[in-house]
């Protein structure tokens, strides 16, 4: 009882693959130890950029099986949609957000950017510029102290905090706590395929590599990273042989990547063998979990049907805060 509470959310597009895996679900899973977490599955947010319904509905599903296969709780999970005091909530918000404010938002200048160089005529939707008010509605209506979001979201999590402090200010009460940003470090992992490049699913398959994808797949990946002709000197790496030790470090971590790198300053290991330990130490790590994600697949009803009623606990707060709102 009365663990300071944590909330973030995901959007359900692209793939999970070990960037994003390292990046937030890792932590995410550990911070349930310690804190009371919600973590939301944001397809609203999805919708702001130009979208498929049956295809958001679909990667909906698969990004709740995919956090729930990772060892999300199901009771901390729920679909955004499915509790509309977010929206109700964001209205109110908005009113208390100026243009002005919005305008400045470094993610909507370079979403509509984005849209704007790939069609001129593309439509931009005014969710997309309203977006970080409906953000700020999922964090305040759980009084969420912490937020872990990457640095990409610090700006909305300041846009929360001044929104916040003007509905305290317009009614005259302390009513909202201001959240926290809850930044952690974790490693940063490039693309396989070309190391000057971060992981990401939007730049293509061979640019990251599915936490749920077949051994033979993953290790295929990983015999095919590029390295360097080994001429490098020793007490420095590539940018390609330093992502595949970061990767070691993150699934492997102590005796095993120790000895690699041992190996690496005294010259004697070789790139073929690097690869095959990295291999192993990914397939080792994921193997239990895309078998979770497997055993989910195959009892879809049963955890649909979980989800949807995490969605109705979790509401009740959103319904409390929303009256205490509008009282
Ligand atoms: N904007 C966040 C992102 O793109 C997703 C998000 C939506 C979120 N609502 C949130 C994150 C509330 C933290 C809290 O990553």
């Amino acid at each position: 009882m009365n663990k300071k509470s944590v909330l973030s959310g995901i959007q359900p597009t692209g793939n999970l693959h070990l960037g994003r895996y390292f990046g937030a679900i890792q932590n995410w899973v550990a911070l349930q130890k310690q804190y009371d977490c919600k973590y939301s599955i944001v397809d609203y947010h999805a919708m702001t950029m130009p979208f498929k319904p049956t295809k958001l509905r679909q990667a909906t599903w698969n990004t709740v099986f995919d956090l729930l296969a990772c060892g999300i709780k199901e009771e901390n999970l729920f679909i955004q949609s499915y509790i509309p005091e977010h929206t109700e909530l964001a209205w109110v918000l908005g009113c208390m957000c100026s243009h002005g404010e919005l305008s400045r938002m470094t993610q909507f200048k370079d979403k509509s950017q984005q849209i704007k160089d790939t069609d001129k005529s593309a439509f931009l939707s005014t969710g997309l510029f309203t977006y970080p008010v409906l953000q700020a509605a999922d964090i305040l209506i759980y009084k969420a102290s912490k937020v872990p979001v990457g640095g990409d979201q610090d700006q909305h999590l300041e846009l929360t905090r001044s929104i916040a402090n003007r509905f305290n200010t317009v009614v005259g009460v302390e009513y909202f706590i201001m959240p926290e940003t809850l930044h952690s470090k974790t490693p940063k992992i490039l693309s396989t395929a070309d190391p000057s490049i971060k992981m990401s699913s939007s730049k293509g398959d061979k640019h990251n590599i599915d936490l749920f994808a077949e051994p033979n797949r993953i290790r295929k990946q990983i015999r095919s990273a590029v390295t360097d002709s080994g001429d490098v000197p020793r007490d420095q790496m590539s940018p390609g042989v330093e992502n595949l030790f970061t990767l070691m470090k993150a699934f492997a971590p102590g005796e095993k990547y120790r000895e690699l790198l041992a190996g690496y300053r005294d010259g004697s290991l070789l790139y073929g063998e690097l690869k095959q330990k990295v291999g192993d130490a990914v397939v080792n790590f994921t193997d239990p979990i895309r078998e979770k994600r497997q055993e989910i697949e195959d009892n879809k009803r049963d955890y649909k049907k979980k989800i949807k009623e995490s969605s109705a606990e979790i509401r009740k707060v959103a319904q409390q805060t929303l009256r205490e709102v509008k009282e």
